[in-house]
């Protein structure tokens, strides 16, 4: 077991106190960390009480602390989970050897590549939602969002651990670089298109976290399985936190879905906007929108850069080692999508250049399970109407079906057909000027916004009702 130091000026478990150089380089970071949060982290509410979980600890149990703390005071720290002894390479070319301790030469580049790319995505977020603590529907609503907002916080602050202590100067500068990129800027952008995309209203944030932070959570779980272990290790810990960012999206559109079905049927009507709600065909574009952006984060079909690195050991598959092959995937095929002539079609690669394609299907089998929940609503509701995941072959702007007209039930549709419709499959300025609407900061413990039901239970075994940000 790693013994953690709460007490430090960055609590950890990485024995950052036997390290002086790198714990003074993290402890120069940690300024412009604070600055950056000052500056592009929530935008309102920035001081008050919150009811946060910090994590404390990777033990099975009691791994966070709940208690009120103003963001400013939030001990954010590096965690990585304990090792697993004898660990071993679970895939590519040095299947069978043990697991690096330290970067190996060769793959120091395409390491710290894919370090920076996930570390990236975690400050982005948070900008992406500095704005919704104004418009939060409930005290609940606003502390989840800031839950979330500190754990993005944490996840930069892991990605930062491991590119200091292992990349050395250049690690150190892409730490910098880390907190001078930001969502949505012209000049310095985000890396990833997602993620400099504005999360304008809370539908669009909890589809974000549905969508979006799963994402993140099949890429967390094939860095998981990197024979470099300490990477290995962050991301094994930063995935606990992940589940709760994902349950925020499903139990959020779930209760969306929810009162819809409800002032359906009290109002004896399918448009609920006169009555404050959220009609299903609007929640529907809302799918086909979040959707489509994180299909677009898995990359091409096919990629050379994902097969050098599943066969360098630097990032596998969704549980790896649950699989029944061979683990290197140079002799196995599988068919891909691949658009041409005008028409959907296939192609057969070897699974090793497939992985994109590979994760991405894993990915959308995962998706499906909160629409299963949702539409378990309906049903149950008495109303026919079902909420579906288009193809994913629409609305794409990466890979073989990229500014493709095709219809979101798969069919290639003739570019006029497509622009006439888009405004019935993605959300159109008419709808999101409806959602924008509905969006009024509600601050009363207990109360919620009408658009959206009360969740199920609290947090942490406090009642819905109790005060999860004092105001
Ligand atoms: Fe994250
Ligand atoms: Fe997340």
């Amino acid at each position: 077991m790693s013994l953690v130091d709460i007490d430090a000026k960055i609590p950890n478990n990485v024995a950052l106190a036997g390290d002086r150089r790198l714990q003074r380089a993290l402890e120069g970071w940690q300024p412009k960390f604070i600055r950056w949060w000052e500056e592009l982290g929530p935008s309102a509410f920035k001081t008050n009480p919150v009811f946060l979980r910090t994590a404390i600890d990777v033990g099975q149990e009691g791994w966070a602390n709940f208690d009120h703390v103003s963001m400013p005071d939030y001990r954010w720290g590096i965690f990585l989970a304990d090792p697993e002894p004898d660990r071993k390479i679970a895939f590519g070319d040095h299947k069978g050897e043990a697991v690096w301790q330290e970067v190996p030469g060769e793959y120091r580049s395409d390491l710290r590549r894919l370090i920076v790319v996930q570390g990236d995505t975690e400050p982005a977020s948070v900008e992406q939602q500095r704005h919704l603590s104004l418009t939060a529907p409930s005290l609940y609503d606003m502390r989840n969002l800031f839950q979330v907002n500190v754990e993005e916080g944490r996840h930069l602050w892991a990605m930062v651990y491991l590119l200091h202590r292992y990349f050395g100067r250049d690690g150190r500068d892409e730490a910098d670089e880390m907190l001078e990129r930001h969502s949505g800027d012209t000049d310095k952008p985000r890396i990833l298109g997602a993620f400099n995309e504005p999360t304008p209203d809370w539908l669009s944030f909890f589809m974000f976290t549905y969508f979006t932070d799963r994402d993140g959570k099949y890429q967390l779980a094939s860095l998981r399985e990197s024979a470099f272990d300490p990477l290995s290790r962050t991301c094994d810990f930063m995935l606990k936190e992940e589940a709760h960012h994902m349950f925020v999206g499903a139990s959020g559109v779930g209760r969306v879905v929810e009162r819809t079905a409800e002032l359906m049927r009290e109002h004896d009507t399918a448009d609920v906007h006169p009555h404050g709600g959220i009609n299903l065909e609007v929640l529907q574009k809302y799918v086909n929108f979040h959707f489509t952006v994180s299909l677009d984060l898995f990359g091409a079909e096919t990629s050379t850069n994902a097969a050098n690195y599943f066969a360098a050991g630097l990032k596998g598959r969704f549980q790896e080692e649950r699989r029944d092959d061979d683990h290197r995937l140079k002799d196995d095929y599988r068919l891909v999508p691949d658009f041409a002539d005008g028409t959907i079609g296939t192609r057969e690669v070897t699974q090793l250049a497939a992985l994109n394609e590979t994760l991405r299907e894993d990915y959308i089998e995962d998706c499906q399970k909160g629409l299963n929940r949702w539409n378990r609503t309906l049903v149950e509701a008495g109303i026919e109407f079902e909420l579906r995941l288009p193809a994913a072959s629409f609305n794409r702007q990466v890979g073989t079906f990229r500014g493709r007209s095709i219809d979101p039930w798969g069919r290639v549709v003739s570019e006029q057909e497509w622009q006439a419709n888009a405004p019935d499959w993605l959300p159109s300025s008419t709808d999101r000027a409806h959602v924008e609407s509905l969006m009024v900061g509600v601050s009363e413990p207990g109360k919620m916004a009408g658009w959206v039901a009360p969740p199920s239970r609290g947090i942490n075994q406090k009642p819905v009702d109790y005060e999860y940000v004092q105001v």
